[in-house]
């Protein structure tokens, strides 16, 4: 593929030139000269600087025309006033990659040299990181091009950055945790390259097994779901977001000059990738070192092993959060662990030690764990005794944890004082699972088991779309736009409706008393009776509504009543006659809409609807179009979902009537691109089998003259 191949390119080069190289320590161009060096590159390193010279022991050229070998990424280290100059120059060596470390460019609100450098790249085939960035990573060529602090560890982590800041303070945080890194790429601004390319490229690096994406704002994101979803059936992905609070978007959007989406879609569609967001950085840390060298479990079902009855409970507390699953086959624990089980010891899942357990006991009841092929991840908890000796306990845990490493995940949390803290430090810096907290790590195995998840599940299985009569749609819309509107009127949205295949009430226009009972009698009672007159805007001030008419005697008088109270309300009204409509029933009120999000492009939402829309935002999204599974996934999680399956006696709702709406409604926004906003809200819920009912749909789309959506 060739961004593939372009993007080998970027991460393998055979050289590299700096152009900016100082020999002065203090500048950047020198500190990605000296990393380059001290990282032991594997291909050429051409500092590039006017004043030649040498730095470091490597000569300097003039200009980057003088280099005689290949150079397939340049990393600008100049002012911006220079950058379009080097471009030029870089065009002419043929070069295939700019990374452009400096800044001045969008996020300071010159959009226009940022748009320039990208026009002059693209015209000559090179592709822009950058600009504003500390640089890349690569493990396999060995190429640390970053004005970072160096020392980066080689490992399998690849971490993908849009803030520089916290990219270099990674750097450190890497080191301190022997954490290592197949690759670390800063994104900055995303003129060009942005997380897509990335992870398209790392999701065939074999040396990736983990990418952690730190993202402030979405600027492609129908681009990248799509390569998400791809991604995640194959790595391991962690994201981090800021800007999750109101305060922190406003930050977030002056920060990189990118708008942070809407935290509760974003949340959502991640999830819907397959991504496992996490809520620190220290969180991520603790879960992308775990996932990059834990082995995939073959089952859900985990032990926990512990001398300590009260932290035993924690941790199931803890498995019920992250959705770790606790294997209760109860027959089969009493006998596996018969032999190590003191007389007061709880064999049931958690599996009770006892306060009185030795080191032996420990071990012998994790290798329990190891030999049985229905347990699949063991949780060890170890609370400090003076029966144990904590340096022998330690070998302990790693001749445990070597057996475990490539057979089944395991993790420990032990809890003391200076001894067992030191002893956590010691371990972890090996590179053992150990936290001083259950809650940390049965995080980190649920975030391997959620990813697992993920992995094994599979392509969604393609689906026939929904039937619909998107042209008849789209003639609505022209009409409508053509009269200038960019929303469309009551019985222009009912038409859409019917094209979509959704129910709405019936409704018959009467234009005297004798049509409005015939309509009431086709329709069938109770009915619901509107005045209609373009003069008449407020129907229900004018008292031109009347709810449930339940007979022929009650449509008279209702209609005599309308007629009166509306002349009465406006004396020069010309009504036209009322519409009748059939009175809806009550079921559960939810609302199903769909729209182009400006992040992330066609979404579709449900939610518990009607009055409580506002207050209880329950609501969920997804990106669209979305299948029946995603469909019924999302109406799975909003908080309400009780009131769906029945509550109290109730019998259950016809979840997968609504689920098609759902579905209608995102292959529409993903089809249509003109409509901006669809809503249909309450859509009624009834019992299962007797479907849904779309009470009131509301439709607004892009006008004809190419303005936005209202
Ligand atoms: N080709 C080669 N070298 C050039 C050049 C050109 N066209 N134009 C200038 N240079 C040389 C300069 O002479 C200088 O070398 P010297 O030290 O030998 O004099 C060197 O390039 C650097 O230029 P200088 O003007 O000294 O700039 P600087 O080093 O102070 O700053 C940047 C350059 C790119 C670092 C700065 O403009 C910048 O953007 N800083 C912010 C970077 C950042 O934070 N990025 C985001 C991180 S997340």
């Amino acid at each position: 593929m060739e961004t593939r191949a372009s993007m080998g390119r970027l991460f393998n080069p055979r050289g590299v030139a700096v152009v900016g190289a100082s020999a002065n320590p203090g500048k950047i161009g020198y500190r990605v000269v000296e990393n380059m060096v001290k990282a032991g590159f594997t291909g050429e390193i051409y500092p590039i600087n006017p004043k030649g010279g040498e730095i470091l022991g490597r000569k300097v050229y003039a200009k980057l025309a003088d280099v005689e070998g290949a150079v397939d990424v340049a990393v600008l280290a100049v002012p911006a006033e220079h950058v379009l100059g080097a471009v030029g120059d870089c065009a002419a060596k043929d070069v295939g990659h700019l990374v452009v470390v400096t800044s001045g460019f969008s996020e300071i609100g010159n959009i226009a040299l940022e748009k320039e450098l990208v026009a002059l790249a693209k015209k000559h085939g090179m592709r822009v990181l950058g600009p504003n960035i500390f640089g890349i990573y690569s493990a396999t060529s060995r190429l640390d091009a970053t004005f970072g602090p160096g020392g980066i560890l080689p490992g399998h982590v690849a971490i993908v950055t849009q803030s520089g800041a916290l990219g270099i303070a990674m750097i450190g945080k890497t080191a301190a945790e022997s954490l290592g890194l197949s690759a670390l790429i800063s994104v900055g601004n995303k003129s060009d390259i942005d997380e897509a390319d990335l992870l398209e490229y790392l999701a065939d690096d074999p040396e990736t097994r983990v990418v952690l994406l730190y993202v402030e704002g979405v600027k492609n994101g129908e681009r990248l779901v799509k390569t998400l979803r791809e991604v995640t059936q194959r790595k391991h992905v962690v994201v981090i977001k800021s800007g999750r609070s109101a305060r922190g978007a406003m930050a977030a959007a002056s920060h990189t000059g990118s708008l942070a989406g809407a935290d509760d879609v974003f949340d959502d569609i991640m999830r819907q990738c397959g991504v496992l967001r996490a809520e620190s950085v220290q969180e991520a840390f603790n879960w992308v070192r775990f996932l990059s060298t834990a082995p995939l479990p073959s089952g859900e079902d985990a032990v926990i092993v512990t001398n300590g009855g009260g932290i035993g409970v924690l941790a199931t507390d803890a498995c019920e959060k992250y959705g770790v699953r606790l294997y209760d086959n109860q027959p089969v624990l009493a006998t596996a662990f018969a032999d190590v089980m003191p007389e007061f010891g709880s064999s049931k899942n958690p599996v009770d030690l006892t306060g009185q357990a030795t080191g032996d006991d420990y071990a012998r009841s994790l290798d329990a764990v190891l030999a049985r092929s229905d347990m699949h991840a063991a949780i060890a908890l170890y609370c400090e005794t003076a029966l144990f000796d904590t340096t022998q306990f330690a070998d302990l845990l790693r001749s445990v944890y070597r057996r475990y490493a490539e057979v089944k995940p395991i993790v420990f949390a032990l809890f003391g004082g200076e001894r067992i803290e030191t002893m956590i430090r010691e371990l972890r810096s090996e590179g053992v699972p150990v936290f001083g907290d259950v809650y940390e790590a049965i995080s980190v195995l649920g975030s391997l088991y959620r990813s697992w998840r993920r992995l094994t599940e599979g392509n969604e299985e393609a689906e026939t779309p929904p039937e619909m009569d998107i042209a008849s749609i789209r003639q609505v819309l022209a009409r409508a736009g053509a009269q200038g509107r960019k929303f469309l009127l009551a019985h222009e949205a009912a038409e859409v409706a019917a094209a979509l295949g959704l129910r709405m009430p019936r409704s018959i226009l009467a234009r005297d008393l004798d049509a409005a009972i015939r309509a009431a009698e086709t329709i069938g009672y109770p009915v619901v009776m509107k005045v209609v007159s373009k003069d008449i805007v407020h129907k229900s001030d004018a008292g031109g509504v009347a709810l449930d008419l339940e007979d022929r005697d009650e449509v008279v008088d209702a209609y005599q009543a309308i007629l009166r109270s509306c002349l009465r309300y406006k004396p020069d009204a010309v009504i036209e006659g009322v519409e009748v409509v059939e009175m809806v029933r009550a079921g559960v009120e939810t609302i199903v809409g769909a729209r182009q999000d400006p992040s992330f492009g066609p979404v579709a939402m449900f939610g518990l609807g009607g009055i409580y829309v506002e207050v209880m935002k329950d609501v969920s999204f997804r990106a669209a179009p979305v299948t029946g599974r995603v469909a019924r996934e999302m109406i799975g999680s909003i908080r309400a979902y009780p009131l769906l399956l029945g509550v109290r006696g109730e019998s259950r709702k016809d979840i997968g009537a609504a689920a098609d709406v759902v579905m209608r409604l995102g292959r529409l926004i993903a089809e249509c691109r003109e409509i901006t906003d669809i809503e249909v809200n309450p859509l009624v819920v009834y019992d299962y089998g007797e479907g849904v009912k779309a009470v009131d749909v509301r439709i607004l789309f892009r006008g004809t003259q190419g303005g936005d959506a209202a």
